[in-house]
């Protein structure tokens, strides 16, 4: 994998919410924001990844409750994937003041939790959940609208992209293309279960 790792004596995951939940590395840690590290199954083979917590994900230090993650957590029950099977995170993990997008700076410097998050769980299949996570899992010049739905492959780990659920609340003509993006996802998913099974 070319990820940059720096915390790869850390060997579990609750080890690495310490770590991560101890970060002043940028301004968001440094100003006392609540960590929302990211939680699910840790042995998942399908993870989800999005940009930062909100305001309702903060206040309960868990990553998509809000009102996107409700939309999130339909969309899930619609194609028949358990919330409490795949593990939810963000490529921030503490929250922006305004729910701004987050900086390079705290982008770069907290990526390296999910760096070693994807290390300790080793899915299958990850879906980036809009531009900022489609940027640091597919490519840093990707755009989500032209490469959502596509399917790459990095360290044997298959990557879909789509859009965030927080757009699709903005524009329902988003509906349509997450809906199949998600059929393939869930049409993986099934692949990878299916494997699992004796
Ligand atoms: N938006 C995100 O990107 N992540 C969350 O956890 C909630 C909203």
């Amino acid at each position: 994998m070319e990820w940059f790792i720096e915390l790869d004596q850390v060997n579990d995951l609750e080890q690495l919410k310490q770590y991560c939940v101890q970060c002043r590395d940028c301004d968001l840690g440094k100003n006392g924001s609540h960590v929302v590290f990211g939680e699910g199954n840790p042995a998942a083979k399908l993870m989800f990844v999005g940009e930062a917590p909100g305001a309702e994900e903060e206040r309960l230090q868990r990553p998509f409750v809000g009102a996107a993650g409700q939309l999130l957590d339909k969309i899930l029950g619609a194609v028949g994937i358990v919330r409490e099977e795949v593990y939810i995170t963000n490529i921030v993990k503490c929250r922006p003041p305004q729910n701004r997008f987050p900086k390079k700076e705290e982008s770069d410097r907290c990526f390296v939790y999910l760096a070693r998050q994807i290390e300790l769980i080793q899915p299958k299949l990850i879906v980036c959940l809009g531009a900022l996570a489609t940027r640091y899992l597919v490519h840093q010049e990707a755009s989500v609208t032209a490469v959502r739905g596509e399917v790459f492959v990095k360290g044997g780990i298959r990557i879909i992209p789509t859009y965030h659920p927080a757009a699709l609340l903005r524009d329902p003509s988003k509906k349509k293309p997450v809906w199949r993006d998600f059929q393939l996802i869930n049409s993986f998913y099934q692949e990878v279960i299916a494997k699992k099974k004796p």
